[in-house]
């Protein structure tokens, strides 16, 4: 067998321990396989495919990023091609896509990646594409598995940022206002928002009311408690509001989130005369070390691939379905974006310890 393998969409943590465990797999049942560089970039044009042996894969599990390189504007049904005039059209390329892959004589592709990317695998998948896809991304939004790998190593990043911002927003008596990533759900900010002792957690699933956040940072200071640390999604939005972005779609990408930490440290600031600060973790929460979950996570993720293509399954995604990995159909898990459920037990949690949710 000849086994294709890509990583598209936003890095995470653990994409290289999941192509490690796939590579390592199929190497032991004596296949073939070739990374495809810089997502899907590297079938179209100009021609980046590596093969990829014990030796290429040796030493990387704790590494960040991926050796592949990869990219989020790269969907092939989209591709942005520049035009005569100098403008940008997006051309459907996704036919180049399958010659490619057949002129290079490949059995089944591995594709890593996120809501688009695995969105991106499903249309090829209806193509004629044999492939399996690996949910991806810190923002933990695919639907079908408990968790995708790089999210636990995001909410500890951010975690350990609230920690160190606890300190210096106690010493100064100011409102620290923290803005993690996690597009259009809320899980980064609620578990690390939980984590590390936030007093206030705004999330996309709920909607807020300003001011039930200054009457929280108001009920503190009241106490004694001079400091008060508010953890906001990027795509948290006020009640009737909408979503702060930094850039809107460019050609093959998606908007750009972004900069609602510095607009809710403004009206808190006016509102409640409290010395206050924005702080944006940004990509911090996209690089280094996978933690110990994502690295295991990964490794089964990457070996489960590969088993899946060992039994002749494909249009498929490993999920997490504990105590095993499993998989489930693409086109299921695609059907709507896994969100924060309002009842969930870290939603519970946090109203019974009296975190304010903004609502
Ligand atoms: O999907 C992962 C993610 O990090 C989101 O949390 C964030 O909104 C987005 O990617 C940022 O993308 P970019 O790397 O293009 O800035």
């Amino acid at each position: 067998m000849r086994i294709a393998l890509s990583t598209g969409g936003g890095d995470a943590p653990g994409l290289n321990a999941v192509i490690r465990g796939a590579v390592l797999a199929a190497v032991s049942r004596g296949w073939s396989v070739y990374g495809i560089q810089r997502g899907y970039g590297g079938l179209l044009g100009n021609d980046r495919v590596v093969s990829l042996g014990a030796d290429e894969v040796r030493g990387i599990t704790h590494v960040g990023g991926t050796i592949l390189g990869t990219t989020n504007r790269g969907d092939p049904f989209k591709w942005p091609t520049p035009q005569p005039d100098g403008s940008i059209k997006e051309v459907d390329r996704s036919d180049d896509i399958l010659a490619a892959f057949a002129a290079h004589g490949f059995d089944a592709l591995v594709t890593i990646g996120g809501d688009g990317s695995l969105r991106i695998a499903q249309k090829l998948y209806e193509k004629g594409l044999p492939l399996v896809g690996v949910p991806k991304t810190i923002d933990n939004d695919v639907s079908g598995t408990v968790m995708t790998f790089g999210f636990d190593t995001a909410v500890s990043t951010a975690t350990d940022a609230l920690d160190k911002v606890h300190s210096t927003a106690e010493s100064h008596d100011r409102v620290m206002v923290v803005e993690v990533m996690g597009r259009y759900a809320g899980w980064i900010a609620l578990n690390a928002g939980l984590s590390g002792s936030a007093d206030v957690i705004l999330i996309p699933e709920i909607p807020f009311d300003i001011e039930s956040v200054c009457r929280k940072i108001r009920e503190r200071d009241a106490r004694g408690r001079r400091f008060s640390v508010v953890v906001v999604a990027e795509g948290a939005t006020s009640k009737g509001g909408g979503h702060v972005v930094q850039a809107s779609a460019a050609p093959g990408g998606m908007e750009r989130l972004g900069g609602i930490a510095a607009v809710v440290a403004k009206e808190i600031e006016v509102r409640t005369g409290k010395e206050t600060r924005a702080l944006t973790l940004g990509h911090l929460q996209r690089g280094g070390t996978p933690t110990t979950f994502d690295r295991l996570l990964s490794l089964r993720f990457g070996a489960a691939a590969i088993r899946c293509i060992a039994g002749g399954t494909f249009g498929v995604m490993v999920a997490l379905t504990p105590p095993t990995v499993s998989f489930v159909s693409l086109k299921e898990a695609l059907a709507k974006p896994k969100l924060v459920p309002l009842d969930a037990d870290t939603i519970l949690t946090a109203r019974e310890i009296g975190v304010c949710l903004g609502d």
